[in-house]
């Protein structure tokens, strides 16, 4: 069907980053999708100029979210923010397992050594002019989920308890970082975290953060794994320095095959990308973000897409490079999932880049 186009705004605040434009605007379809080429999506608000500057990012996984750094395959050094950092990257997201590394009860006290690691990575990567989104990543147990090998296990009746605390200590800890570093509450919040209890624990760490980061840029995602469908159930306190996040993992069968923690995905193997159905399937969620986030004024940024290591490579490339595209034509900001393991980008152990899947989110 033919769409007829309507403009609605206005001007980046900060320069854009990832190739973006001075100039941005919002387009909307008569269905209401914003479907504009510009670079950025930006209503006047610290926020969005925000979102539009985080621009293209990637995320630091398996190291810091593993139940030990190294123990997933990727440790850090400074190669790793050097080859980010020179590779385009606006942004780097920082995942991390905070809750294996904090006491099993009241304080609740981050052991101090853990966190000079994720002061060194944020650090390292401040230092070299990226955005760097800290998370909190695999709290298994908030999630009702079974503990990974090497996790130990605290008691259900603290279990909230100790994640606004541990917010508190992080936010206090890094409450005088330059605002390029964001905080993300929770990564993919699912199983007990039904939408009812995620709406009330998310409004009790902002609450605790903003003791002492008041306008620092947080980024909140909803429930089911930060699904756009649940957008819908997310509520949120009056509060500007909000970015909302949804990770995008269609088709699931495709970007998932071959993937041991995922059961049943073997027999995905050999699955390509991407016939109309998957294209579909890929814009779906982005449509259904780009709707909320008109309705809502709050930005989005895809905080996760990606396709595993044995999807075929041709369509790992094929896909990433249709997703990026996707997501820049509505406006939104996005970060790969991952940097230098199974979803890699690059070889820790050759010092080797994937260039055909780096050049597919960044080349020109
Ligand atoms: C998880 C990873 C997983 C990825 C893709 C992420 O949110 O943290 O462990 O590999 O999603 O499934």
């Amino acid at each position: 069907m033919k769409r007829g186009f309507v403009i609605l705004a206005a001007a980046c605040l900060f320069s854009c980053g990832g190739g973006g434009s001075g100039t941005s605007s919002i387009v909307t379809g008569n269905d209401g999708v914003p479907a504009t080429g510009t670079s950025c999506v930006t209503p006047a608000t610290a926020a969005y100029a925000a979102a539009c500057a985080l621009g293209r990012g990637v995320n630091l996984g398996n190291a810091l979210d593993g139940p030990n750094e190294g123990e997933w395959g990727v440790t850090l050094n400074d190669d790793v923010f050097d080859r980010i950092k020179e590779a385009g990257f606006a942004t780097m997201r920082l995942t991390v397992r905070w809750s294996n590394h904090a006491a099993a009860t009241t304080p609740y006290t981050i052991d101090p050594a853990f966190m000079a690691r994720v002061d060194y990575a944020v650090k390292s990567a401040l230092d070299r002019g990226l955005y760097v989104v800290l998370d909190m990543h695999h709290y298994r147990q908030l999630d009702g989920d079974t503990r990974d090998a090497g996790e130990f296990a605290v008691a259900d009746a603290v279990l909230e308890d100790r994640m606004v605390a541990m917010w508190q200590q992080i936010a206090e800890h890094f409450k005088d970082s330059s605002a390029k570093l964001l905080f993300e509450p929770y990564n993919e919040p699912h199983g007990r975290q039904t939408a009812a209890k995620w709406n009330a624990l998310l409004a009790r760490v902002l609450e605790t953060v903003r003791v002492t980061n008041p306008t620092r840029l947080v980024i909140v995602g909803p429930v089911q794994w930060n699904n756009a469908s649940a957008l819908k159930d997310l509520v949120l306190p009056k509060d500007p320095n909000l970015i909302a996040t949804i990770h995008n993992y269609e088709p699931f069968q495709f970007t998932h095959q071959g993937a041991d923690w995922v059961s049943g995905s073997s027999s995905w193997l050999g699955t390509g990308c991407c016939d109309a159905t998957q294209r579909a399937q890929i814009v779906a969620p982005l449509d259904i973000a780009a709707r909320w986030s008109q309705a809502t004024q709050i930005p989005v940024w895809v905080g996760e897409f990606g396709a595993y290591e044995k999807a075929p490579a041709a369509a790992r490339v094929a896909y990433t490079r249709f997703v990026r595209d996707e997501m820049e034509k509505r406006g939104m900001k996005w970060a790969y999932w991952e940097f230098a393991s199974g979803f890699g980008l690059y070889k820790q152990s050759t010092g080797a880049w994937n260039v055909p899947l780096r050049d597919a989110l960044l080349a020109p």
